[in-house]
């Protein structure tokens, strides 16, 4: 089909706008590599996030922190190569934005110029603001991400739900405003209590995207390997499995072993 005969229209950072203005809700996961990426996005999802947990998913640390600029931008080539409707928005990692505006802006660059992504997505609030308007202006889309960034894990010490406490949760009221007038175009919010997130989703006039903050936002994000059921190790409860691909993937390997040895594969039909 060619580009002038497409059915659907690209998701833009001005289309998810409406979308909230709408009432539509909207549906964000991560894409990692090029094969599922294209599922992902002839599935329907609006955003793909090529997010750092490919620190996790993808490379096996135990943290986003180790995941270097150049690994997020291999990751997002690949996922662009694969994606003609959704909104491509990647992660800044750790190291590559914070404390020198003038280093987020060169990452940023460099994520839009080698892999064609559509948007960046950069973690925290006040601590970050500079980097976060640097980047803006060069005309790069930026996503705000509050409450629980993995990328302080060592800063928190634990992946727990963040913002319980009156005080902390004022604060993250205060980044999200901040965040909206500095001119993020989208918010994610990350493991904090459902009220709270409705709140903000209310406060602020841009897309809020929740993970573990509940129903009353705008739009829902997931680790693509965790709602597949890839994975199997991590179970936080707001985790919903849509698949359990863990059992399925392992066991047709199982299988294709057994018949390898018991010379039922390759059968007469599948030589030449
Ligand atoms: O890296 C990631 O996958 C994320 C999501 C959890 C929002 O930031």
């Amino acid at each position: 089909m060619s580009a002038a005969t497409k059915e659907f229209k690209k998701v833009t950072t001005a289309s998810v706008q409406e979308m909230k203005k709408r009432g539509e809700k909207i549906a964000m996961l991560t894409a990692y590599d090029f094969t599922l990426a294209r599922m992902v996005d002839q599935a329907g999802v609006d955003v793909i996030l090529v997010g750092d947990s490919a620190s996790n998913v993808m490379a096996g640390h135990e943290t986003t922190l180790p995941i270097t600029l150049s690994q997020m931008i291999y990751h997002a080539s690949s996922v662009v190569r694969a994606v003609e409707r959704a909104l491509v928005v990647v992660d800044l990692p750790f190291g590559s934005y914070q404390g020198n505006s003038k280093e987020a802006l060169s990452s940023a660059i460099r994520i839009m110029k080698e892999s064609g992504a559509h948007a960046v997505k950069l973690e925290g609030g006040s601590e970050i603001i500079t980097s976060v308007k640097r980047i803006l202006t060069a005309g790069i889309p930026v996503m705000g991400h509050l409450g629980l960034t993995p990328q302080s894990i060592y800063k928190f010490g634990t992946y727990t739900v963040r913002a319980k406490e009156e005080e902390e949760a004022e604060k993250l009221i205060e980044d999200a405003l901040l965040l909206e007038s500095t001119g993020c175009f989208a918010i994610v919010l990350e493991k904090i209590p459902a009220k709270l997130a409705t709140r903000v989703a209310a406060a602020v006039h841009i897309p809020v995207i929740g993970i573990g903050a509940g129903n009353g936002v705008d739009g829902q994000v997931l680790v693509l390997h965790d709602m597949l059921g890839m994975t199997h190790e991590f179970s936080p409860r707001f985790l919903r499995r849509y698949l359990h691909l863990y059992e399925s993937i392992t066991g047709g390997i199982r299988q294709y072993c057994e018949d390898v040895k018991s010379l039922n594969f390759p059968n007469e039909s599948e030589q030449y």
